[in-house]
């Protein structure tokens, strides 16, 4: 088949999605597919008339990618591609909504408030911290309700971190997500679909030493994984049908990363689901195939093979 990797784009995330375009083309390429790679701006119609793609595979993150938009325009010119339908990436995509559409469906997310800007703006930062400090305790981690690649997100220890936090926050978007902290083991588990249907791959495991932010999501080295995750085979288990449970509650579709935190007792708990999850060279869900057996290019080809009509 012939596929068309859309990359790029426009959002903060750029950089990360040319890189995640560029290693799934190399992979493709090497499993003797023909796929070219087409960086999205406003010619993005005369690239899908000209290249006349089998299927795309749109592996654009952060806004525009995942938030429905551009499927929503395959959607309308009918063209095949690898992912999540509009609707349900713009569920996904809301870290508040996707939580409470996951806790509907039995599974455990850490408690959390929502805020948007207008409203920190009118209350001010001492009777913000005061009420959610009241109602959620510390520490606290706050984000962008809508965001990805930990861009803006920080952990708030003590109340006088709170204001920093939410300059931080808002700088990525106009509403915040205000969460318990939970502690344990940080896993990310993947999905995939391919003929032979629906699977979750190992969890891998991510410590750190500091804060797991975008430098060290990025740079080789600063992160320690462990793939597969250093879990009981009970607990793997569990952290794979917590991740399709996710997958299929918020209706995804081929390829979905769920991120979660496995705390000592055992409760596995949802912290959020990725429908174009990263795929660079120090991205989670291509280790995560490695330490199943597959190779990159054989698993990328069976999933586009199995987005085909
Ligand atoms: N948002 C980045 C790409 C990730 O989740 O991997
Ligand atoms: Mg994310």
């Amino acid at each position: 088949p012939r596929v068309l990797v859309l990359a790029g784009g426009l959002s903060h995330e750029r950089d990360v999605s040319l890189r995640s375009g560029r290693r799934v083309a190399e992979a493709l390429r090497s499993a003797n597919i023909d796929v070219s790679v087409h960086d999205v701006d406003a010619d993005l119609l005369p690239a899908l008339s000209q290249t006349r793609p089998d299927v795309v595979w749109p592996l654009l993150h952060g806004a525009s990618g995942e938030d429905g938009s551009i499927r929503d325009i395959l959607d309308l010119l009918d063209v095949p591609y690898v992912g999540t339908g509009p609707r349900a990436s713009r569920i996904a995509w809301s870290k508040p909504v996707a939580k409470s559409v996951v806790a509907r469906a039995g599974l455990d997310t850490p408690d959390y408030v929502t805020l948007p800007q207008s409203l920190f703006r009118e209350l001010g930062a001492q009777a913000v911290m005061a009420a959610v400090v009241d109602k959620l305790g510390l520490p606290l981690v706050v984000k962008p309700s809508r965001g990805g690649s930990a861009l803006g997100v920080s952990l708030v220890r003590s109340a006088t971190d709170l204001p920093q936090a939410m300059v931080s926050c808002f700088a990525y978007g106009d509403v915040a997500l205000i969460e318990r902290a939970v502690e344990g083991i940080e896993v990310a588990a993947s999905v995939v679909e391919t003929s032979e249907g629906l699977r979750a791959l190992p969890a891998v495991e991510i410590v750190t030493d500091g804060p797991y932010d975008y430098d060290a999501r990025y740079n080789p080295g600063r992160t320690e994984y462990f793939a597969p995750a250093r879990l009981t085979s009970a607990q793997a288990e569990a952290v794979g049908a917590t991740a399709i449970a996710a997958h299929e509650a918020l209706g995804l579709r081929h390829i979905s990363r769920t991120d979660l935190i496995l705390q000592p007792d055992g409760t596995i708990q949802f912290l959020e689901v990725n429908v174009a999850p990263g795929m660079t060279e120090t991205s989670l869900l291509p280790q995560a195939v490695v330490a199943s057996g597959w190779a990159l290019p054989a698993l990328y080809r069976s999933v586009v093979e199995n987005a085909l009509p």
